[in-house]
């Protein structure tokens, strides 16, 4: 490699005037060095490169808390065993409950299946348990409900149909032990004021392009997201019933609710980090048409239960400085 750096004196010497060209050549070699050992550095940290500066708490001796996957299905088994296939190997899940609300109970093959599943693919024999909620009603508050005897401080709420590589979730768990107060997760979503609209403020719910235009949220979905498992309690027990209500009877916005509540218990906003999305099934209930002007009829109705907007805009956006080349 010097050699190679040093021939390039030929090229340059025209540029660079005789005086001090030595010790130029020998700062743009520097750079170029640190350059490529920066380069190798970054393409080998991922797997276990400059092991002297790993600072993961995997190699202490204290136990780590984990997380508990909490995932909401309806009627795809087969979406519901690719996830929790893949999840069961993530390093940090501590157990995995299953929202159920199908009339019929799960079936014996299913469970058996994820068992054996999560047997296969869990690291180093760790114990994860796996446990169905069976719930009568079929209202998407259940995807909510407390859980007494929750293992970990912390959920990470999921659908069937989308799948995060570990290390993206385990990144997001990290971000959310920062701020344990904040939902965190991977899809969000922003408010505006109607401009248009007379009178009292009135809101508009907004989709990806807007977040993506404008850099600024407001809400994190609860479809990839983690929050402390405290919210569940609050939205089973403290929030409005007033509000459960409406998001049974619209079958929807269960998850601005849970946006509003944790908005309303801490005054800030939550914190997006970025990640790569999978999608394993097909789309969803965001896809058919009206659905913009139904989740803002849910947020003006929300606002209305609060006696104001609790939601608070950021722009501020977690991203793993592992994949990041600029600083
Ligand atoms: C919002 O938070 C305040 C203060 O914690 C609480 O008193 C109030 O009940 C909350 N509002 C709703 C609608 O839950």
């Amino acid at each position: 490699m010097r050699s190679s750096l040093f021939s390039r004196r030929t090229i340059r010497q025209g540029a660079i005037s005789a005086v001090g060209s030595a010790k130029m050549k020998l700062l743009f070699g520097c750079c170029m060095l640190l350059t490529l050992i920066m380069l190798a550095s970054r393409t080998a940290a991922p797997y276990g490169g400059w092991n002297r500066y790993d600072v993961s708490p995997r190699g202490s001796s204290l136990p780590r808390k984990g997380y508990t996957l909490l995932i909401n299905t309806w009627k795809r088994n087969d979406l519901l065993k690719k996830s929790i296939s893949h999840y069961a190997s993530c390093p940090g899940l501590d157990s995995i409950h299953i929202v159920w609300s199908e009339p019929n109970p799960p079936l014996k093959s299913l469970i058996k299946f994820l068992n054996h599943a999560i047997k296969v693919n869990s690291k180093d024999g760790r114990d994860i348990e796996l446990r169905f909620d069976i719930n009568k009603e079929d209202s998407l508050n259940n995807r909510f409900k407390e859980i007494k005897d929750l293992k970990s401080d912390v959920v990470f709420s999921i659908d069937d149909d989308i799948i995060f590589p570990c290390a993206t979730v385990e990144f997001a768990f990290s971000v959310w032990q920062s701020a344990p107060d904040a939902m965190v997760g991977f899809v969000p979503r922003i408010h505006w004021v109607d401009k248009s609209y007379n009178g009292q403020a009135a809101y508009i719910y907004s989709g990806w392009w807007s977040v993506w235009w404008t850099g600024t949220y407001s809400m994190i979905l609860s479809k990839a997201a983690f929050f402390h498992k405290k919210y569940l309690s609050m939205y089973t027990n403290e929030m409005p019933s007033s509000i459960r209500e409406y998001v049974t009877k619209n079958r929807n916005c269960e998850d601005i609710a849970m946006s509003f509540l944790v908005a309303n218990a801490t005054g800030a906003p939550p914190i997006w980090v970025k990640g790569n999305i999978f999608e394993i099934g097909s789309s969803g209930i965001s896809s058919l048409g009206g659905h913009i002007e139904r989740r803002s009829e849910c947020v003006n109705h929300f606002v209305g239960e609060y006696r104001g907007m609790p939601l608070v805009p950021t722009s501020v956006k977690a991203v793993d400085s592992h994949y990041t080349w600029f600083w």
